[in-house]
């Protein structure tokens, strides 16, 4: 396997930060992987599609893609499929695959940008789905002995934008394919969440196939999201807060427009873009990044702009947001 060295990072970071990787290896197979991690266990960068990370400087590591393809069907149920993605397919290519097979489950996760393996790590999720509802398990090698193991849904303790690789075991696995379970008769369509229905009704479509809530959720994402092969950005840069009941009747009082979700009887969750949009940054530009005009959420890179710039953007974003509604934004993204 080549180890490369000095390789510009831009083309596989949807940001597009222009750095440079000391060293950098495209791992096909888990015995590359195996081989690889053996005989270079410290300072390693892993590196999936790139779709949630912020480079803010050159990386004085080895950064190893994962690149590992393959799907096959495990097992075939009477309305059920299992089947084994491996890591390095992309996130939409694999989407497509299920829905020319007509297996449901993940069309409202169409369009999101990255690859297999690192959907877990985040709990991709959108339009009422996350990767979790679809979940089985997924294999993953010990980078420090490269020890195979699989993990079920409940050990991977999924939570919103969450699970274990970004907690208890952050850095120690490198995920090597999932299993889904997708429904292959009878699918349960899911068109509950608002952008959806009303693009359906537009549409005339009333009993949408899981093909129409494909098409419906590219069309919502097309007109808010950036595609970061034309704007570089990394979709929501911070999550959702969560915040108490007591704390969002206060704040209700002053701005009696919040939308917000309850998540239960004490906690609800705001939309962190529409906190960003009222302390307007909305569309504010910077020389060469800014907030997008769209879906405040999403920050984005208009041109070699550098990650430090963005990084610091989004601080600005985090005070004002601390000063007129005391709601810490967690960033959602990785820095690096
Ligand atoms: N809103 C605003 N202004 C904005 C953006 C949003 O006021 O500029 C408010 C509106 O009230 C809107 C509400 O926020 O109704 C929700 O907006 P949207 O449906 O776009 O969803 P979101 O909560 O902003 C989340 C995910 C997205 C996912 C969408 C759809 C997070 C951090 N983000 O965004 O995920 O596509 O829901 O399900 O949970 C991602 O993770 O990269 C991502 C794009």
């Amino acid at each position: 396997m080549l180890i490369e060295k000095n390789i510009s990072l831009k083309p596989l970071n949807t940001f597009g930060m222009n750095v440079v990787a000391k060293e950098f290896a495209s791992v096909e197979t888990k015995q590359d992987l195996a081989k690889i991690l053996n005989t270079n266990l410290s300072n390693l960068l892993v590196l999936g599609g790139g779709s949630n990370i912020l480079l803010t400087k050159d990386v004085n590591a080895l950064v190893l893609h994962i690149n590992i393809k393959g799907i096959e069907i495990v097992s075939v149920y009477e309305n059920n499929v299992r089947v084994r993605v491996a890591a390095g397919e992309n996130w939409h290519e694999f989407v497509s695959w299920c829905l020319g097979k007509n297996y449901g489950g993940i069309e409202n996760l169409s369009l999101i940008p990255g690859n297999v393996g690192t959907a877990p790590i985040q709990n991709i999720g959108a339009y009422g789905v996350e990767l979790k509802d679809v979940f089985i398990s997924c294999e993953a090698m010990n980078i420090q002995t490269q020890e195979l193991r699989t993990f079920n849904k409940e050990e991977c303790d999924f939570g919103y934008r969450n699970s274990i690789f970004k907690e208890e075991l952050k850095g120690q696995y490198i995920i090597t394919s999932v299993i889904f379970e997708l429904s292959s008769l009878q699918h349960v369509i899911k068109k509950k969440y608002g952008d959806i229905e009303s693009e359906l009704k537009n549409n005339g479509i009333e009993n949408p196939t899981i093909q129409d809530i494909s098409k419906a959720v590219i069309s919502i994402r097309n007109s808010k999201l950036p595609n970061p092969k034309v704007l570089g950005n990394s979709g929501s840069f911070f999550k959702n807060p969560m915040i108490s009941c007591v704390q969002f009747q206060l704040i209700k009082n002053k701005f009696p427009k919040i939308p917000h979700y309850k998540v239960s009887e004490t906690t609800v969750k705001i939309p962190a873009g529409w906190l960003i949009e009222t302390v307007g940054f909305k569309g504010k530009t910077f020389k060469n990044y800014g907030v997008h005009n769209k879906q405040a959420l999403v920050l984005v890179n208009y041109g070699n702009a550098s990650g430090k710039d963005i990084l610091e953007l989004s601080k600005k974003i985090q005070e004002a947001i601390l000063i007129v509604f005391d709601i810490v934004l967690e960033i959602e993204v990785n820095i690096l």
